[in-house]
């Protein structure tokens, strides 16, 4: 059927049919700059299985893709590898329209769908590691519980070796090159880490268990196929984006650091000027993020592969400043690791921030190295101190990080 929304073939009878949201700049409070894609699959076999759905106002061009191949109607099956609404949103309709065989997810999916969508449908719940045959192809569900919610799970299309990964391996990245070797590689790495950072790094210790878990599976993965942003279609690109992955989950402290601060009458931001110097004349890269125009989703892409954090704030009415206390909020949320730390700022009488931001370093285990309070305005002596925190924190991080 002629469409203006067409479906992509990825591989012999499998397409993506997904939505492009081109104007999205806020996911859940993370700033994407670049908009993002609800990818969704079409397999046609014996049975037609759709894998996923988009976000709820997405639908009809859902539909008009899957109609450039097939009549929705057609559609046997529907499997849903995660809940959240960007990928379920448009299930109930879907549901209505297609009025599939059989819906599958994982146990805890059937839950959260029920919860969040209201659906009075049967959802048959997948165990971990079962095969589904769809007549001439076969699925295999792998739970992912966790990763980033409690029903995530990959649907694998065994013979092709297409593992659809849901969140996983995925990016917030509007484009309609369907292929990662069709994309500018830069943006893609950046991409993928900002996604990492911001969606999956409290759960880095349980990707570390996922890598093991998909070796014994003894998938042969080909195709790398994330529910957001484009696919990972070549061995290099295959294995590029395991590899990246593998290294986020441990987060091994780089010879960088992030200064990341809010500034009242500029002595703050004298402070951090004089931090940042003495961090990269220790030889440490550094990266200066002041909050007036940084968003905390930035932030934390930055701290994905810091070896150490710095953070400065005024005090305020006995408090850090609010704008640094949301970044601070946020990552403690995102539970960075493997990462030295110090706190300062400037304060007219009272003085607070720094041991607030303090107690919220150690609150999140990591090292605290020092911390530094200046009242009024720095002199030339104590931005030498400042300077030499700098130097400091670099001479640890090149032990660590040789
Ligand atoms: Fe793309 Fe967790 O939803």
């Amino acid at each position: 059927m002629e469409t203006s929304y067409r479906a992509v073939p990825i591989a012999k009878d499998v397409y993506w049919v997904g939505a492009i949201d081109w104007s999205l700049r806020n996911f859940h409070g993370y700033t994407t700059h670049r908009g993002s894609t609800y990818n969704a699959f079409l397999i046609l076999a014996d049975k037609i299985v759709l894998v996923d759905t988009v976000k709820k106002q997405y639908k009809d061009e859902l539909l008009q893709r899957i109609s450039s191949v097939v009549d929705p109607k057609k559609i046997d099956y529907i499997i849903s590898n995660h809940a959240e609404m960007d990928h379920s949103g448009a299930l109930p309709e879907i549901i209505r329209e297609v009025n599939p065989e059989k819906i599958f997810a994982s146990t805890m999916g059937v839950k959260n769908l029920k919860a969040q969508l209201h659906l009075d449908c049967e959802i048959v719940a997948v165990k971990d590691g079962e095969e589904l045959d769809i007549g001439g192809k076969k699925l295999k569900f792998i739970e992912t519980r966790m990763l980033h919610w409690p029903d995530s799970m990959f649907t694998y299309l065994v013979d092709e070796g297409i593992l659809f990964s849901q969140d996983a391996f995925g990016m917030h990245y509007a484009t309609r090159s369907i292929f990662v070797d069709e994309c500018l590689r830069g943006t893609v790495e950046h991409e993928l880490a900002t996604y990492y950072a911001n969606i999956l790094m409290p759960f880095s210790a349980l990707i570390k268990n996922l890598f093991a878990k998909l070796e014994k599976a003894g998938l042969n993965i080909k195709m790398v196929a994330p529910d957001h942003g484009p696919i990972f279609r070549t061995p290099e690109d295959v294995n590029w984006v395991l590899s990246l992955y593998k290294e986020y989950a441990e987060q091994k402290p780089h010879n960088r650091a992030v200064v990341v601060y809010d500034t009242m009458w500029g002595s703050t931001d004298k402070m951090a000027r004089a931090i940042a110097d003495g961090l990269a004349h220790g030889g440490t890269e550094v990266r200066v993020l002041p909050i007036s125009g940084t968003h905390r989703s930035d932030v934390a892409t930055e701290v994905l592969r810091a070896g150490a954090i710095v953070v400065g704030s005024p005090t305020i009415n006995n408090n850090m400043f609010p704008s640094v206390a949301d970044v601070l909020t946020y990552l403690k949320g995102l539970k960075p690791q493997n990462k030295l730390a110090a706190a300062f700022g400037s304060y007219g009488w009272s003085g607070e921030a720094v041991k607030q931001i303090t107690d919220i370093f150690e609150s999140i285990k990591l090292e605290v190295v020092d911390s530094i309070r200046i009242q009024w305005v720095p002199t030339k002596e104590q931005l030498k101190e400042c300077f030499e925190l700098g130097v400091k924190i670099s001479k640890m991080l090149k032990e660590r990080c040789p």
